[in-house]
């Protein structure tokens, strides 16, 4: 494996306390993660001590850890590097105390033999988050520490400021870090160097030149073991409070002053300071069918599991240009988009049969997979005698440049930067606060939720709410196949 430059980690070796160290999460994205970073040589140092609620040894939770990177790490996991890292490994049971996590966390710095940085990762469910942050206070273990929290950050706003006011009783809102993983993703990246790297788009990113926006997210995915969760949750909170008002910042914003975290947080939340309340009636809730019935699930449950709305940016460069978002469980495809929509040009020269405007406007789209696709549609001359018109499109995936294997998965790149203490890429408490403020209509006077079959792409409204426009989803072409192989 390739080994990596000097300077791209942290400076300090870490001791990583993970709470929920056996739950869903922690094997599927965190422990995978912090495999790779150690292996591939990111960070110095490190030592994770494993923290839950099942009483377990060392030795269970390191076969545990070793079960969990067999089945969800996306690299080869190699003998040597596994023993390397089993070798980092230790576990605290909760019911062992404040003492205990203590004695194992010195004992971790010791081992490493030098100054160390502490992370706490709390990958628990909202209602162990407080006591996490309380126990970590009676440790004694929030010097030289930073913590990532995980989402939801309240459930309104009342909640979120009450939840934050707890949080800064033991640490400081600089050593807090909440987590989207929407905003670790590459393309999410991508969306800054693509805006502000280049003059071509810049000039037309405004209301002059784009009609609406897209911000699409449908999963084929149920709920798997998460029905107690979601069935509190919902679409809104999960998803679009968090991160698609994410990416939406990210694609609204106006340029920062630097690259900095403060001044990317600061134009992302003016973005939300302008953003108008939700209004129920441009909201559209939807529930699966089948949804009721599953383990776990209220019969007469009114959680959504589909969520789409049109939300209003009230500043001077989006004023009058809708933003559709859209996200649920159980539809007909699984694809994470942002499609811009330009305005269209007149046609006056065009023969009435030409084809010019028959396929929708000039789009640009953004796919979120892991490793970016950009796409640019246009009308052009399709060859021939007369002038008819088709669309097209200039496209670009990353896996033609061959550099699809540098990209760190969202998790392993926020883990790296708040190991590195760059906050760049985390949420604040200000612009989580505000997220709630324009959700209350919609919190407080929720519209019913209508059913849609599953694999469908949600209830029929959705149709009328973006009228006279259409979704993007499903396209109507394919993204083109890749030409080169990742590597
Ligand atoms: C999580 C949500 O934060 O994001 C899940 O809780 C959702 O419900 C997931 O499925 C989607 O993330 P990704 O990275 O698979 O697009």
């Amino acid at each position: 494996m390739a080994k990596i430059p000097p300077g791209v980690g942290p400076r300090f070796p870490q001791v990583v306390v993970l709470f929920g160290a056996t739950g869903d999460l922690a094997r599927r994205k965190l422990l995978p993660g912090l495999y790779h970073l150690t292996s591939a040589g990111f960070i110095p140092g490190c030592r994770i001590i494993g923290v839950s609620l099942d009483d377990i040894d060392v030795e269970t939770f390191r076969r545990q850890a070793r079960g969990a990177l067999d089945e969800f790490s996306s690299r080869r996991v190699t003998e040597p590097d596994w023993q390397d890292f089993a070798a980092c490994l230790d576990y605290v049971p909760l019911s062992a105390g404040p003492e205990a996590l203590r004695a194992a966390v010195e004992a971790a710095e010791q081992s490493l033999g030098t100054e160390c940085r502490r992370l706490h990762y709390l990958s628990v469910p909202p209602s162990a988050a407080l006591p996490a942050v309380r126990l970590l206070g009676a440790a004694g273990l929030v010097e030289r520490a930073r913590i990532i929290m995980e989402k939801p950050f309240g459930t309104d706003l009342q909640s979120a400021v009450t939840l934050n006011a707890r949080l800064h009783e033991v640490f400081a809102e600089e050593q807090i870090y909440r987590i989207d993983h929407f905003l670790g993703k590459e393309p999410a990246q991508n969306i800054l160097a693509f805006r502000f790297a280049n003059g071509l788009f810049e000039p037309i990113w405004n209301r002059n030149f784009i009609d609406h926006v897209q911000i699409d997210v449908p999963e084929t995915l149920g709920l798997g073991k998460r029905a107690a969760f979601y069935e509190q949750t919902g679409a809104y909170r999960d998803m679009v409070v968090t991160h698609l008002f994410q990416i939406l910042a990210f694609m609204a914003m106006e340029p920062p002053t630097s690259l900095e975290p403060v001044p990317i947080s600061e134009e992302k939340n003016k973005v939300f300071r302008s953003m108008l309340p939700i209004q129920p009636d441009e909201v559209v809730r939807g529930q699966y069918s089948g949804y009721r019935d599953e383990e776990g699930i209220d019969p007469d449950s009114d959680t959504e599991t589909f969520i789409a709305l049109k939300c209003h940016i009230d500043n001077w460069r989006w004023a009058g240009v809708p933003f559709y978002l859209r996200t649920g469980k159980r539809l007909a495809e699984g694809q994470r988009i942002i499609s811009i929509a330009f305005r269209e040009p007149p046609k006056s020269m065009f023969p009435p049969n030409s084809g010019v405007g028959s396929q929708g406007p000039d789009h640009l789209t953004f796919d979120l997979a892991d490793a970016s696709k950009m796409s640019l549609s246009f009308y052009g001359k399709r060859p021939g005698p007369g002038m008819r018109l088709d669309k097209l499109s200039l496209q670009f995936a990353m896996t033609d440049t061959g550099l699809a294997g540098e990209v760190l998965e969202a998790y392993e790149r926020l883990i790296l930067d708040a190991m590195r203490g760059d906050r760049t890429l985390f949420t604040t408490a200000e612009g989580i606060e505000r997220l709630w403020e324009v959700s209350q209509p919609l919190l407080e006077a929720p519209p019913p939720v209508r059913l849609y079959q599953q694999g469908s792409w949600g209830p029929k409204a959705v149709h009328q709410l973006i009228a006279p426009h259409a979704w993007r989803l499903p396209f109507e072409r394919a993204w083109r196949k890749q030409t080169v192989q990742g590597g």
